[in-house]
């Protein structure tokens, strides 16, 4: 299955990312989408990446290893403030977290961490916020949620590459 990083692209989304910029991903897992957005800001922006899952960040770290721009951290997503000292103001923030509380995850590290005027990219897994309502009513829901502080600058369902997931690009107000 390709990242859905890769897929949004394949869709048309420009990704509003520069040679420079710094970026939080939380959800980094094995790296993968990590190390593709670690090649788009060049060395000479960094990529901090976020995993709970102590299996996954022991692969994380080989490849953080091979790239001097991106640094694995193990910590719960949910609580910033325990790696609000590890991090800096960043640019963009990257969430690919498939968790019922992702919205809720997603907003708390926008809080503090995104500079104004950054953006804020989530793939929102419909399935996992609600497996009865249908993935335009769950999206509904959450535009709601995130125009609250953000602007939304982009929705792009990521059908067929992956069923059930929505890719949507906001900007901090
Ligand atoms: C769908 S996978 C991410 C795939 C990855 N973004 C890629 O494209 O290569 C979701 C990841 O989120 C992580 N995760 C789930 N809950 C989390 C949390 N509360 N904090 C940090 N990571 C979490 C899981 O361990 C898993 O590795």
């Amino acid at each position: 299955m390709i990242s859905k990083l890769i897929a949004a692209m394949k869709k048309g989304t420009i990704i509003p990312l520069s040679k420079g910029d710094v970026v939080l991903y939380l959800g980094a897992s094995h790296g993968v989408t990590p190390e593709i957005i670690a090649e788009l800001v060049g060395e000479e922006g960094f990529v901090f990446c976020l995993d709970v899952a102590p299996d996954v960040v022991r692969k994380l770290v080989e490849v953080c290893e091979k790239h001097e721009n991106m640094c694995p951290l193990l910590f719960d997503a949910n609580k910033p403030e325990e790696y609000s000292d590890k991090i800096t103001e960043v640019d963009m923030i990257y969430q690919d977290i498939t968790q019922k509380s992702q919205v809720d995850i997603f907003l708390k590290n926008i809080a503090r961490f995104l500079k104004r005027g950054g953006f804020a990219i989530i793939a929102l897994k419909t399935k996992s916020i609600d497996s009865v309502k249908g993935k335009e009513e769950v999206l509904e829901t959450v535009k709601k949620e995130l125009e609250k502080g953000l602007r939304i600058v982009s929705i792009t369902d990521l059908d067929p590459y992956h069923k059930d997931h929505y890719f949507i690009i906001c900007r901090k107000k």
